[in-house]
């Protein structure tokens, strides 16, 4: 979603924010701008449409300016067009904001603005944000912009220039995620650091409520009454190469590709080889309250909420404690029986999903314990959240989640391993799942080497209309994640169903134009996987299938197959899954789709 980024410092600040814009592109944008000060002038260039244009524009006006801010906007309120796009500006032009987040209660603040006489130039929310702090400014731009967000109910992540105070950028945050970047002699602002590790590892993590005075000579930082406090500085653990596309041609094919080395990083330090067993640092003081609480819920989003729904069928199979997964956007409204008892498990690659961060405060105001599964370090929800697991996945681009989700997949199940042993799985069952979780990147390995073939076949299936992916237990929430995969990115319509609920209705849809892949691995439920195949098979359905290794019988049903290592079921889904991303993937590139950047899509998507 929408991205911010701003310099101040003795280099000249328009490409080094240009330069950002153009990293924070991945997360979903539909219009981008820039607000330099000059000589105590205001300059703003913006426009509907991609970084590279907002650049020509610029090449030609030759801007120059030790201090400015930018932003990529993904529209909520009013169009995407270039009077919506940020920075937004103060009527009388002394105040430039670029913002994320979204401010509930900007109408009845428009309105008494205009009654007052003020004129907006946009159809946006954040404008209001600009209109506010002019209004307020007497003398002291941090005031103004406190006094202004006191009036503001709703999320922000904001940077601030003024023409009365041109050597300064004062930021804010509150619920959309904000960090400071501390170089020599020169200070950023951003929403993600990918937008500025090409100048600075050094971060500060902005807390709800606080505020960020950045000059050239030093920065400080306030809390919401007004006192300043000095933040943790934080040192970013990867390197540019980890956000850049390394040879590869989509960020989403880099990442699938990097799944031996995440799902190892994912292990790393955790497994305990000798004992059958697994070690949590994050969560190790609340194993206990993990084990007896009342309810355990897990939720999240989107492609976090597959892996959740892996993670209460391990939970419930292998260490006996029931467990439910809710969506996190029905979770808050539903009114759940919540309590003090309860275990609330988030899991959000980025740590910023606004509706799972709304279902955490909701369980947490009922007195639950809330644990994040997270994969971006110091993101909003690792912080709201009282102890967790990080996945270690590294920063994800690709607007498609792939690897994040075999990260967490892995992270789920070396939390069942520990729950499973504390529950009475033996040790030797225990020593059987760590052996396979250490084969695991190996295993990857061999299926990536198969790329090649799944490009092939589905250079067969790219015409397609609709796909129907069907699994059964663990792989059901596999087919889920590839109809979702295939869905986003290729934009032909995809559903996942059980293999067996097909006779319940999807059978309907089934003729010679109906692409359908089964998860058919040697598992308890193969042959009945078979039936379905052959039911499809007579109705001319097109199939293809992931199957395991060595199963020369579903070759012979199956119009495609591509093969697996055999698995335990503990360890099946992170396999299967890895055909079906490839098989998204290689169909959206054969339609010519942006790949990494899907229509409509947003990767961290901070708007409930
Ligand atoms: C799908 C995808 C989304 C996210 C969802 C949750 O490929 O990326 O469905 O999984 O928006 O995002 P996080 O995990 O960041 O909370």
């Amino acid at each position: 979603m929408c991205g911010i980024v701003g310099y101040i410092g003795k280099r000249n600040a328009v490409p080094i924010v240009m330069e950002g814009l153009k990293r924070l592109e991945y997360r979903g944008y539909d219009s981008c701008g820039i607000a330099v000060l000059h000589d105590n002038q205001m300059d703003v260039e913006k426009i509907a449409g991609k970084v590279d244009d907002l650049q020509s524009r610029l090449a030609q006006a030759h801007w120059a300016s030790e201090i400015a801010i930018g932003h990529t906007r993904w529209a909520t309120h009013g169009e995407p067009d270039q009077k919506n796009a940020h920075p937004q500006v103060s009527m009388s032009g002394d105040i430039a904001v670029v913002h994320n987040g979204i401010i509930e209660n900007f109408l009845p603040l428009k309105r008494e603005l205009q009654n007052n006489g003020y004129n907006f130039s946009s159809d946006t929310d954040s404008e209001v944000i600009a209109a506010l702090i002019s209004t307020a400014y007497a003398g002291n731009l941090e005031a103004a912009v406190q006094e202004a967000l006191s009036r503001i109910i709703g999320a922000y992540g904001i940077a601030v220039l003024s023409t009365r105070e041109p050597g300064k950028i004062v930021c804010a945050r509150y619920g959309a995620p904000l960090i400071m970047g501390l170089g020599k002699e020169e200070f950023f602002v951003a929403s993600d650091v990918a937008a500025i590790l090409a100048h600075t590892k050094d971060v500060i993590y902005l807390d709800n409520g606080e505020i960020g005075i950045l000059t050239a000579d030093g920065y400080e930082t306030l809390t919401r009454k007004n006192e300043s406090i000095s933040k943790e500085v934080h040192r970013v653990s990867f390197d540019l190469a980890a956000i850049e596309r390394g040879g590869f041609e989509h960020f989403m094919l880099k990442e699938i590709f990097e799944q031996p080395q995440t799902i190892y990083d994912a292990m790393r330090g955790r497994l305990l080889p000798q004992d059958g067993n697994a070690r949590l640092g994050g969560i190790a003081d609340d194993i206990g309250t993990i084990l007896h609480a009342d309810q355990r819920y897990f939720t999240a989003c989107g492609t976090s909420w597959h892996a959740a729904l892996i993670g209460e069928m391990m939970f419930e199979q292998f260490a006996h404690l029931p467990a439910e997964v809710e969506y996190a956007s029905e979770f808050r409204y539903r009114e759940p029986l919540v309590d003090k008892r309860s275990v609330i498990f988030a899991i959000s690659q980025s740590g910023e999903t606004a509706d799972t961060l709304a279902a955490i405060q909701e369980a947490k105001s009922h007195g639950a314990t809330a644990l994040g599964i997270c994969n971006v370090v110091g993101s909003s929800i690792a912080r709201e959240t009282k102890a967790g697991i990080y996945i270690h996945a590294g920063p994800e681009i690709g607007v498609a989640s792939t690897k994040a989700f075999t990260s967490q997949v892995t992270v789920l199940t070396l939390l069942t391993l520990r729950l499973a042993r504390m529950m009475g799985m033996s040790e030797e069952q225990g020593l059987e799942i760590v052996e396979s979780l250490q084969k695991l990147p190996e295993q990857v390995e061999w299926i990536l080497n198969q790329a090649d073939r799944i490009a092939k076949i589905a250079q067969v299936y790219a015409k397609a209309r609709n796909f129907l992916y069907l699994g059964r237990g663990v792989n059901f929430p596999v087919a889920l994640e590839g109809a979702l995969k295939l869905k986003e990115i290729s934009y032909i319509h995809a559903e996942g169903y059980p293999a067996a609920e097909m006779k319940h209705g999807p059978i309907a849809l089934i003729d010679e134009d109906m692409p359908v892949v089964f998860l058919a691995p040697k598992d308890k439920t193969y042959d009945k996987i078979l039936s379905n195949i052959q039911e499809v098979k007579a109705r001319k359905g097109r199939v293809i299938v992931v199957a395991t290794e060595g199963d020369k019988e579903i070759a012979d049903l199956a119009d495609h197959v591509i093969y697996v290592p055999a698995a335990l079921a503990f360890t099946a889904p992170i396999l299967n899954v890895i055909p079906l991303q490839l098989l998204a993937y290689y169909v959206a590139v054969e339609r010519g789709c942006n790949v990494d950047q899907p229509r409509n899509l947003a990767k961290s998507v901070t708007v409930e």
